[in-house]
């Protein structure tokens, strides 16, 4: 008889294929980045992500409440000052905005969720850049580590369980991870943005946080041609002390995710980014695509690939579909 093996048995039905499913996605897997706006009194959609917002505090409040009552692991907060300046002012100061709503978070939500925050300048400069700038215009390093230990505090200060220092400066997890400890957050963690890759789809996140970026991040940010890079940069984050590791983008990474995975000891991070995101949406409403299926296909894929977390914009949503 042939064939004498036949792999068709294990997908008769939906009974077998749940039995032999490799992968899972829990909602307590999924992160739900959201925008505070400085100032606003009402939500605003953008244009860019529909379904996503500029929140207000208060508007921030409900929908982190609403997220975590749908089972989300955690609520990634980026700020939208109402002023920008050339160091970043807004990010350190203890009242600027993303400080101020995270505290909010936290006394509404206290530790039944993990909250965390972006560490990192882009922000809040009027230049875009995600450090401050040397004489020549370019990002200087070292002088942004010390900027982002004070917004690391602060966070810590305001409420953050994990601060995300995404801005790829060179000994960010370790200046950080002195700073915390030396002012006693022993216990704040690190989500280090480890291979963050210098992409094309970050343009609707630039319209969400109003990035006032001209030219781009290529001198800080990875080249998308490199994998080796990474495990560099994770042997480093691992190091200096990160407590979770981060791939971003996703779905255009997995091989890397991949490698990150097999060579991590630490917990690893996917970030579904916007473009990610706004591309799937486009599709979905010109109904060129199945919006539900194709989300928590590539969800699973990012899973399959070895993520543990994912940070994505459907984490609310995809949370209520997986539940049922
Ligand atoms: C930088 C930061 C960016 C994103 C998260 N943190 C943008 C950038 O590097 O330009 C992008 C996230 C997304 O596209 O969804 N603070």
């Amino acid at each position: 008889m042939f064939p004498s093996h036949r792999p068709r048995r294990l997908r008769t039905t939906p009974a077998m294929r749940r039995l032999v499913a490799e992968t899972e996605v829990r909602p307590s897997q999924l992160v739900l980045p959201a925008f505070v706006k400085e100032g606003a009194r009402e939500p605003v959609e953008i244009a860019s992500m529909p379904g996503v917002f500029q929140h207000s505090r208060d508007s921030l409040r409900k929908a982190a409440v609403e997220a975590v009552e749908a089972g989300v692991g955690g609520i990634m907060l980026f700020g939208v000052p109402a002023e920008r300046d050339a160091v970043g002012s807004g990010a350190t100061d203890p009242d600027g905005i993303l400080n101020a709503a995270l505290a909010d978070l936290r006394s509404e939500l206290g530790d039944t969720t993990v909250l965390m925050s972006d560490c990192c300048l882009d922000e809040f400069t009027d230049h875009g850049h995600c450090g401050v700038l040397a004489a020549d215009g370019t990002v200087d390093n070292d002088a942004t580590l010390e900027v982002y230990g004070e917004m690391a505090v602060a966070q810590a200060r305001a409420g953050a369980h994990l601060v995300g220092p995404s801005g790829m400066m060179d000994g960010q997890v370790g200046f950080i991870r002195n700073a915390l400890d030396e002012a006693g957050f022993t216990d704040t963690g690190i989500l280090a943005y480890t291979a963050k890759y210098s992409s094309a789809l970050y343009g609707p996140f630039r319209d969400a946080v109003e990035s006032q970026l001209k030219g781009d991040r290529k001198t800080y940010q990875q080249d998308p041609a490199n994998v080796r890079e990474s495990l560099r940069e994770l042997a480093l984050d691992l190091a200096e002390g990160a407590d979770v590791v981060m791939v971003k983008p996703a779905l255009p990474y997995l091989d890397v995710l991949r490698q990150v995975a097999d060579a991590s000891d630490v917990p690893v991070a996917a970030y579904q980014i916007s473009g990610e995101y706004a591309m799937v949406e486009a599709a979905a409403a010109n109904g060129w695509i199945e919006r539900e299926r194709t989300v928590l296909e590539l969800l699973t894929s990012i899973r399959r690939a070895g993520a543990d977390i994912v940070l994505t914009y459907w984490a609310a949503e995809a949370a209520t579909w997986l539940d049922r």
